[in-house]
């Protein structure tokens, strides 16, 4: 979160180095932070897979995943060269430490580690076991573990696999990823909510009526079968981005900005939450249609979809909050592929005016406040508000004061260049605590394996079922 704090000379262990989220995202968007910082040289990154492969096989598979992310191939060549080093796990783990003793002595590096665990869940236990076995839980230096996620499948795995890091690690040490925590808007959401009294004082039950939060994606699931067939939108998004999100804009304020104060407000505006139950749940799955003039399959035609699977592309849920600033409020969350925007947004209504002035037939009523945050892709926010259009008094028309970032400020940094920058300057403002994580699985363990999906064709906003859980949806765009 800050960027004047030095980052000190580390090793950066990544497990899972070959893979998808390391080459696109990881490798990037470390060289990126490093190089804006002036700080390429305080890194020695050591890639570690199961695969064999020596070290110029990897930095040779990493000047590539720079230079389609658009880097310059020299200078890249160079600091790989520099920076870059691989390690087999068919070595074990004291092959590994030999390696790590051997790479801080050669780089002069004083023993502070970060352990990267860009693997998947299966894989996880395993490597703490390694790690603490291996005597790699404890440095000279400081020690930071992060994991990508998902945490866990359900409420007890999540709590297992807590139980199993703080068996080896401080929570201060835990670094649990949501990248949506790292997306500028996100971060904006505290700003815009406690440097700004004049919303911060209409944020409650007796002005709001109701808060939408939206998810909505063009993609499908990208050749991500194997998770996401056993995972669903409940799990890959409702658990973690958007009851995130939920918290960010039901807390109460932090008294400070340090992470504990502001995540002990997250986990209890988390813990208000009643567990959800079936009831309030709209599944839905994509049927063939098109996106953006293209055909595109139904879920079920989607390689590595298991035959009749009933796994929810779509999910729509109401929430209620049972405490003193929302009880009665609903808030209705709503995440989908294949639908036809990507937006990510908040509606939040605001109630209408007591007695309607402007309508002389005692019918309708005005428009009423409506606040949009566009978390993206066009990032912003738009406050809709009344006025009369010239003429007659009772022409009252909704209009929108309205902010972009990108006229503002210009390109936002990349979610992980930030998430980045906080795990090596050890700021876990922007991580989710162990329990955090473990109330927003409880929130949702009733819901999390429900066999009625209802049809949307893709390119659609989902099955008109879901249309039983709000008066109407509330979206904005451009
Ligand atoms: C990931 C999910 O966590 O978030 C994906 O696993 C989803 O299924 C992605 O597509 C969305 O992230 P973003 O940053 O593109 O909104």
């Amino acid at each position: 979160m800050t960027g004047s704090v030095p980052i000190d000379p580390h090793l950066l262990v990544l497990f899972g180095a070959t893979g998808d989220l390391s080459r696109r995202k990881l490798l990037p968007a470390l060289f990126r932070l490093l190089r804006s910082r002036g700080f390429e040289d305080r890194t020695h990154v050591l890639g570690v897979g199961n695969s064999r492969r020596s070290d110029e096989d990897f930095r040779q598979m990493a000047v590539e995943a720079f230079t389609e992310a658009g880097f310059d191939r020299e200078e890249i060549e160079e600091w790989c060269l520099d920076c870059l080093s691989y390690q087999s796990l068919s070595e074990g783990f004291d092959g590994l430490a030999d390696r790590i003793a051997g790479l801080e002595n050669a780089h002069g590096l004083t023993g502070n580690r970060a352990f990267y665990l860009a693997i998947p869940p299966e894989a996880i236990e395993g490597t703490l076991e390694g790690l603490a076995g291996s005597g790699l839980d404890s440095a000279s230096g400081w020690i930071r573990l992060v994991i990508e996620k998902p945490f866990g499948v359900d409420l007890e795995s999540a709590e297992e696999l807590n139980r199993s890091l703080h068996a080896r690690f401080s929570e201060d040490q835990i670094f649990r990823i949501d990248h949506y925590l790292a997306k500028e808007t996100v971060q904006n959401l505290l700003v815009f909510r406690f440097a700004n009294p004049i919303f911060e004082s209409s944020w409650n039950r007796d002005r709001i009526e109701s808060v939408q939060i939206t998810v909505a994606e063009t993609i499908g699931i990208e050749g991500r079968a194997g998770y996401f067939d056993k995972a669903g939108m409940v799990r890959d998004i409702v658990q973690n981005h958007m009851l995130q999100l939920l918290a960010l804009v039901a807390m109460e304020p932090p008294v400070r900005l340090d992470p504990d104060s502001i995540r002990d407000e997250k986990v209890k505006a988390l813990r208000s939450i009643y567990p959800i139950g079936p009831e309030a749940v709209v599944r839905g799955q994509y049927t063939a249609g098109e996106i953006d003039g293209h055909d595109v399959a139904g879920y079920l035609e989607e390689g590595g979809v298991g035959p009749g699977s009933t796994t929810e592309t779509f999910v729509a849920l109401r929430v209620a909050i049972d405490n003193w600033r929302w009880r009665g409020v609903p808030f209705v969350l709503r995440a989908g592929k294949r639908l036809p925007d990507r937006l990510t947004q908040i509606a939040v209504t605001f109630k209408q005016p007591p007695v309607s002035l402007f309508d002389a037939d005692g019918e309708g009523q005005v428009n009423g406040n409506e606040l949009y945050i566009t978390l993206q892709p066009d990032e912003g926010f738009d406050l809709m508000f009344d006025v009369k259009s010239p003429g007659g008094v009772s022409d009252v028309r909704s209009r929108s004061l309205r902010f972009r970032y990108a006229d503002a400020f210009g390109t936002l940094p990349d979610a992980y260049d930030t998430l980045l920058e906080d795990l090596l300057i050890g700021d876990q403002t922007l991580f989710v605590r162990g329990d955090e994580t473990e109330e927003a699985w409880r929130i949702i363990q009733l819901i999390l394996d429900g066999d009625e999906v209802h049809e949307y064709p893709a390119g659609s906003w989902g099955p008109q079922e879901a249309s039983s859980l709000v008066d109407r949806w509330r979206v904005r765009i451009d």
